[in-house]
């Protein structure tokens, strides 16, 4: 069975990923909210991303027999004004960059307590996040020198529209 603390920091991961999930909802309904349906599309592709790997760490809990504390997850709503492209994309760059910190954290307490099993499992999310801020930062980077030309971004809308959902588990055999 696996140790408390570490069951624990992978049910408080759980939140952070249904809370990314739900940061992205309300990002691309902010999107649509301008008319950018492709920004709109990419962000829920995004969230959908999040469920799964909320879903794939709940899975590594249940397999490992760790308790299952759910706490509430909280609002994404309010607060910061994100209703201009770059403010949603800087919003993206800055959660991603947190969620790297959770899972390296997550991955040094496992490290510490000598918990191979999960210390393997958030190996494949250090990768991802890697993957996850650079995407990030260049399409910010890419807004940046387009977001005076409304021409310009409406074709970057267009190319994010194309993004379709992939479950990055769909070969796990979970
Ligand atoms: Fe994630
Ligand atoms: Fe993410």
């Amino acid at each position: 069975m696996i140790k408390a603390n570490i069951a624990k920091a992978i049910s408080d991961q759980v939140n952070a990923e249904l809370y990314s999930a739900y940061l992205y909802l309300y990002l691309s309904s902010v999107a649509d909210d301008m008319g950018y349906t492709g920004i709109m599309n990419w962000l829920r592709v995004q969230a959908k991303e999040e469920m799964a790997h909320a879903t794939h760490m709940y899975e590594h809990l249940l397999e490992r027999d760790g308790d299952v504390g759910f706490g509430p997850i909280e609002s994404p709503v309010g607060g910061k004004n994100y209703h201009s492209v770059p403010a949603i994309f800087e919003k993206v760059l800055e959660h991603e960059k947190h969620v790297t910190e959770l899972i390296d954290n997550i991955a040094s307490l496992a490290m510490k307590e000598g918990d191979h099993a999960t210390y393997n499992f958030f190996t494949w999310y250090v990768n991802e996040q890697v993957e996850e801020v650079d995407t990030a930062s260049n399409l910010l980077k890419k807004i940046r020198l387009i977001e005076n030309n409304p021409g310009q971004l409406y074709d970057l809308d267009t190319e994010l529209a194309a993004r379709v959902f992939v479950d990055p588990f769909a070969n796990a055999g979970a």
